[in-house]
């Protein structure tokens, strides 16, 4: 898989890239994560990006021409053509679901905006998919766009040490997660239930499902009334 994100500040994504599981799946050759700045496609002096929004107002409205720039230039990369995904809190809400079907295609490429958002031409000329991470707004789109690169990565497989890790996962199932213990078997004075001490799998298995359907029933009981 490959995905390229365009964006004003690339070097907010070293860190992330370069730590964990997203780095261990790029050394593997399972995902190649190209960035481009959005900043080198500016055609003036200043490499200006951004503008007074008309009608007056507050902040500062980044410009079509380097974003549409941009990606013809990105698109050119690679043969496959990308799916192309604006990240705006006006979007889709990004969910377990989505980051799933997301992580089965060859090629996205994630547009990250800043200041006030993109000009309207944007969204419209580039007929890309909006996503959003969620009812809140974020100064610019790096972090969203950092939030769907990790929940992808860790779904494609052969990134985690264990191929069966996501699949009991919170959400996965349309569930959260059953609760979790490691050693010690007695901390503080709470002691780990004693059916994951039995070894009878079966029952394990059925305990675990229990659980999963009543924290979800207790803690997020919207998920069970989802489709
Ligand atoms: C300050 S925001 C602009 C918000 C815009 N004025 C609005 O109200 O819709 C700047 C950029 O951050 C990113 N962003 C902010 N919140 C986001 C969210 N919840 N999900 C995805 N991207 C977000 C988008 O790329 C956006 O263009």
């Amino acid at each position: 898989m490959r995905i390229d994100v365009l964006t004003l500040f690339p070097e907010m994504f070293v860190s992330p890239l370069s730590t964990s599981i997203l780095k261990r799946a790029q050394d593997k050759g399972l995902i190649d994560i190209v960035l481009t700045n959005i900043r080198d496609f500016a055609t003036d002096n200043y490499r200006k990006v951004d503008d007074k929004p008309y009608g007056g107002g507050p902040g500062m409205v980044m410009m079509p021409g380097p974003v549409f720039d941009c990606d013809e230039y990105v698109q050119k990369l690679s043969p496959e053509k990308g799916r192309v995904i604006l990240l705006t809190p006006q979007g889709q809400k990004f969910n377990q679901k989505k980051a799933c079907q997301l992580s089965k295609e060859k090629r996205l490429i994630l547009i990250a905006g800043k200041y006030e958002g993109f000009d309207e031409r944007i969204r419209i000329g580039l007929g890309a998919e909006q996503i959003s991470i969620g009812d809140y707004v974020l100064s610019g789109g790096e972090l969203a766009a950092m939030v769907i690169i990790d929940t992808i990565v860790r779904l494609l497989p052969g990134a985690l040490g264990d191929e069966d890790s996501p699949k009991d996962d919170s959400f996965s199932q349309g569930l959260l997660e059953y609760p979790q213990y490691t050693r010690p078997e007695v901390f503080r004075g709470m002691k780990v239930p004693d059916i994951l001490l039995s070894g009878d799998h079966k029952k394990i298995a059925e305990w675990r499902h229990q659980q999963a359907l009543e924290r979800t029933k207790k803690y997020r009981p919207d998920l069970l009334k989802m489709e």
